[in-house]
């Protein structure tokens, strides 16, 4: 426990939010009512990735769609790598997806999940958090959960001046001195509940909150001010141009790179994405390419990105690698996000004209 949190804490802060948490819990489909020891390691394993960067009302959906399909590590271990890619569409970050194969098979080797952090963290696609978070959630181990919703809720607590990314050694070790021994799975998901609906970014409602009368943001009357935030770098913008290329009502499909953003996921061709708009590079077959006018945005982690899009009828000897796909049934293709959207705007177009 770090120097300047006295010892009193722990307690002071664990009992009431618990207390809290047995009441006021999220329903949600991965947990055990709050208390329960009947966790099921698969759900706990498949929810945390999904999680990973991603609100809970998307990855709902997601959750009872996967679970329904593989209901455990033995099923989902044994899955066909492009039925999971494209299950998971939509969802983002596809790596997660790729990870969680990996994973899957992994447990499968070993018979069963491993219950300690280190040995969770061993596995393909489990960090620092989502080891924590499954070591405590599936298997009660005391464990240090830090995700965006407790940062937020510590650095209030303890009103910490310094910004974000800086104060996380601090956030972290001020955490381990809130974490109870007992029940600490719960404890961790107490404070995602608090940080998701009471402890909220913006209008933080401090008068329904259990640990308000401890936390030195409540006391400096602008607890929405916490955590501070260091200056934002503006994120690059790239350009691209996608190629829409149909014929007979069908249109191309490539299967993206294994490495790489959206690896192994289906996908309109595209050429290479710039500080420049790259014009026609990159068209996937020779054809008398039109640039439409029309543009797509898109917004990943790391840059922005506009894409042109390019369309061009085919002959029915126009050949290529990929997939001639029904354009009425694209919805079924899988496409990550920025493709899907791309698809649709050339959907509008083919309708229009
Ligand atoms: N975010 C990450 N893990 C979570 C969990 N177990 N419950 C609610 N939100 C979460």
């Amino acid at each position: 426990m770090p120097d300047n949190v006295p010892r009193a804490i722990r307690p002071s802060v664990s009992e009431p939010l618990l207390h809290w948490y047995d009441a006021h819990a999220r329903r949600l489909p991965w947990r055990a009512p709050p208390g329960s020891n009947a966790t099921d390691p698969y759900r706990v394993w498949l929810s945390e990735i999904m999680l990973q960067q991603t609100q809970v009302a998307s990855v709902i959906p997601y959750f009872e769609k996967f679970t329904t399909r593989w209901p455990t590590f033995e099923a989902f271990a044994a899955a066909a790598d492009a039925d999971v890619m494209a299950a998971w569409a939509g969802l983002g970050y596809y790596a997660r997806a790729r990870n969680l194969l990996a994973c899957a098979r992994e447990v499968a080797k070993l018979g069963a999940l491993p219950d300690t952090e280190a040995g969770l963290r061993a596995l393909p696609g489990i960090g620092a958090y989502t080891a924590a978070a499954v070591a405590a959630i599936a298997f009660g181990r005391r464990a240090v959960v830090v995700d965006a919703n407790v940062e937020r809720v510590v650095s209030r607590l303890f009103a910490i001046e310094a910004p974000l990314p800086a104060s996380r050694p601090r956030i972290r070790a001020l955490t381990d001195a809130i974490t109870p021994d007992a029940r600490a799975g719960d404890f961790a998901q107490a404070m995602m509940d608090l940080g998701s609906g009471i402890c909220t970014a913006r209008a933080p409602r401090c008068l329904a909150c259990p640990i308000h009368d401890q936390c030195d943001g409540y006391r400096s009357g602008a607890p929405e001010t916490y955590p501070r935030k260091a200056a934002k770098q503006p994120k690059p913008q790239r350009y691209g141009t996608m190629f829409w290329a149909e014929r007979d009502d069908h249109v191309l499909l490539v299967r993206r790179p294994a490495k790489g953003l959206l690896g192994g996921m289906r996908a309109l061709p595209t050429g290479p994405w710039e500080a420049t708009p790259p014009g026609l590079q990159g068209a996937p077959l020779p054809a008398d390419w039109q640039l439409t006018g029309e543009t797509v945005t898109h917004g990943f982690t790391h840059f922005n990105l506009q894409v042109a899009l390019a369309a061009a009828t085919m002959g029915p000897h126009g050949i290529s690698e990929g997939e001639w796909w029904p354009i009425a049934d694209l919805a079924s293709a899988g496409l990550p996000t920025v493709f899907a959207k791309a698809a649709n705007r050339f959907g509008s177009m083919r309708c229009a004209s």
